[in-house]
């Protein structure tokens, strides 16, 4: 079994296009590795000036949405083509920030998921649960339902090429991380669904990132975990600090 390693940042809101292009190549130097992905998720109107701030690099440059019809009458909206035709090979979908403050649901992710998978786009998956849900005890239950709905009707050649992140939303840039047997927990139990859904040779390839105040300190420990393949970085994946994680 031999899952890569993915390092990935989520800029969310932050930086314009003039940013972009600073911060990749003060990043450029840091971020250097063979036997990791690492990709930089950014704001749509930075996607093009990235793509060209990180050519000839081993940054590869995602988008944080995308919408699940091909093009029409959806103002505001990025379709999947206007990404592969840029050379987008990745997109975040479901992040807790757009279930929250959008009202994306289960079913829009589970729609845009298959429209990824259409256009050769990998999609970062994201599920978390909130405090309360955590102080509840349902963490588990609440996450293979996002995780159940969000995977309907995607076939297994395409489930394996999956990257699923568990961001727990009290941990999600209020420098609580995670502890390591939390996050391990909940992303074996992630592993454990998609074995139940597809078997086991996807549940090997499949990859399962943690994120939630992910930082220097924090990475090494999370990422040694056996069901961890990797971290969605948000505060720290726009610094210096981010060359360390991806080396962890
Ligand atoms: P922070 O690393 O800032 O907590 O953000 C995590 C996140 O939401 C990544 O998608």
């Amino acid at each position: 079994m031999s899952r890569r390693i993915v390092a990935a940042g989520n800029w969310k809101m932050n930086k314009t296009p003039a940013e972009a292009r600073e911060l990749i190549a003060e990043l450029t130097p840091l971020v250097k590795s063979d036997e990791k992905d690492v990709i930089f998720c950014v704001p749509a109107i930075d996607i093009v000036p990235a793509l060209e701030a990180a050519d000839g690099t081993n940054i590869k440059i995602g988008a944080q949405n995308m919408y699940f019809e091909e093009s029409g009458a959806y103002t505001g909206e990025i379709s999947p083509q206007m990404l592969t035709d840029v050379g987008v090979e990745y997109v975040i979908l479901g992040h807790s920030e757009r279930r929250g403050y959008f009202h994306e649901t289960n079913e829009d992710i589970n729609r845009k998921a298959l429209k990824a998978f259409e256009h050769g786009i990998t999609p970062i998956i994201c599920c978390g649960e909130s405090l309360e849900q955590r102080e509840q005890g349902i963490t588990i239950d609440w996450i293979r339902q996002q995780i159940k709905v969000a995977f309907q009707n995607v076939s297994a050649e395409d489930a394996s090429k999956a990257i699923v992140a568990y961001e727990p939303i009290w941990a999600i840039g209020t420098g609580k991380t995670a502890t390591t047997e939390q996050a391990q927990e909940v992303c074996g139990a992630i592993r454990a669904l998609i074995k139940e859904l597809y078997g086991d040779s996807v549940a090997e390839e499949i990859r399962i990132l943690y994120g939630g105040s992910v930082n220097a300190k924090t990475a090494p420990d999370l990422f040694a975990q056996p069901d961890i393949d990797g971290g969605l970085v948000g505060g720290a994946s726009l610094k210096a600090e981010f060359g360390d994680i991806v080396k962890a």
